[in-house]
């Protein structure tokens, strides 16, 4: 696998005058993707699912919740693609109908009221690279149906024009909507659904990928303290605690403006449950009750209620693990496949499968001789 070694500063690691505490905070080399910082088990299978399609052309769409970083893995699809045109990116939801028709395909000139001069389309701009069509969920019905023709045909239709234009072009589509659930409502077609879902890519949510968010928040840290030219600073390691039980709804987007601001702000060199909103402070300091580390505290622990978690931990990371499938996750666990479902059932864990379980594809069910 393609990984970049980075350090979390390393130009500042060679100076002299660095405080100790910044030395012993950053002294370790971490890994990125492509620019994408992860360790967690759920990212490498994305890794290796681009670095894997990368180079077929194969059209990607990538789902995620906001701040995930679903730009990041289209700029780095792209990236190791070896197409050597640009990459286009174009916000579906962001631009109205009518002018994203002509932003995406061109126009002739006269071909409405304003179109003074013809215009080449992001689709001809982007000729022998990628175009990146973000929230995708967010597509006319109109400009879907001309989306699905261009898909199939490799043809562009400029607006007024009667003369279409052949395009070589990668398309990769992402959106924070769950377009199974938008097409159920009639809102996307299932058609343009199953032609641009060629290759899925599933980002988990931060609060799913365990120690990324220690590795991201001392990340952006010392990020920070490079750009805004500061002494480093790190954070307390009361403060990562809280971090890491916070849910994230606006995953790695929100931790990273909430680190900048917080290095802004805060004059000490290290940042303290009291420089953190409170909705950061407020959370526990505790180590997830399934950590086998917790040390039993003196007040003692609920001995039933930390099996109880343990056992769901271990159910739904099998499930993960297999897609949501529960004959392999039984299987995984040595359990009978009715124990399993029982249990699931007896837990109550059925509703968290829903929302949780995608269906991911792994590196090895992708065919790497399948054409775009
Ligand atoms: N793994 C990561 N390592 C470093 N930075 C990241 C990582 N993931 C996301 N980021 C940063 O977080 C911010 C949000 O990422 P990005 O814009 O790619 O998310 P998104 O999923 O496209 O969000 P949205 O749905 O809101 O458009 C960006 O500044 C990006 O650089
Ligand atoms: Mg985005």
């Amino acid at each position: 696998m393609q990984f970049d070694t980075f350090s979390a500063n390393s130009s500042v690691l060679a100076s002299s005058t660095l405080p100790s505490l910044a030395k012993e905070s950053f002294s370790t080399r971490q890994k990125s993707f492509a620019g994408i910082i992860s360790q967690s088990e759920k990212m490498q299978r994305v890794f290796s699912i681009i670095e894997k399609v990368a180079k077929t052309g194969a059209t990607v769409l990538i789902l995620g919740e906001t701040g995930t970083g679903k730009e990041l893995v289209a700029r780095a699809t792209h990236k190791l693609s070896g197409r050597r045109g640009p990459l286009i990116p174009v916000n579906c939801g962001a631009i109205p109908e009518d002018i994203l028709e002509s932003e995406l395909f061109g126009h002739e000139k006269g071909a409405f009221t304003g179109a003074v001069s013809s215009k080449v389309g992001r689709f001809q701009m982007a000729e022998g690279g990628t175009i990146f069509l973000d929230e995708i969920g967010e597509m006319s019905p109109k400009l879907q149906v001309k989306l699905l023709r261009v898909l199939q045909e490799h043809r562009v239709e400029p607006v007024g024009s009667t003369k279409s234009i052949e395009v070589d072009v990668r398309v990769i589509a992402a959106t924070n909507k769950d377009l199974r659930e938008e097409v159920k409502a009639g809102r996307f077609r299932e058609d343009l659904f199953y032609r641009l879902q060629v290759i899925p890519i599933k980002l988990p949510p931060l609060r799913e990928r365990g120690a990324d968010v220690k590795l991201l928040s001392d990340f952006f840290v010392s990020r920070a303290c490079e750009r805004f030219g500061l002494p480093q600073k790190r954070i307390s390691e009361e403060v990562s605690k809280k971090l890491a039980n916070y849910n994230w709804p606006g995953n790695i987007r929100e931790l990273e403006n909430m680190i900048e601001r917080l290095v802004l702000l805060s004059d000490s060199d290290t940042l303290d449950v009291n420089d953190f909103p409170g909705h950061i402070a407020e959370q526990s300091s505790e180590a997830p009750s399934f950590d086998f580390e917790t040390e039993i505290p003196s007040e003692g622990v609920d001995f039933n209620a930390l099996i109880s978690d343990y056992e769901n931990h271990l159910i739904m990371t099998a499930l993960a693990k297999t897609n949501g499938n529960k004959k392999a996750a039984a299987k995984l666990l040595h359990l009978n496949r009715t124990t399993l479902v029982e249990k699931i059932k007896k837990k109550g864990l059925e509703t968290g499968l829903r929302g949780e379980i995608e269906v991911e594809v792994t590196p090895d069910d992708v065919d790497p001789l399948f054409e775009a």
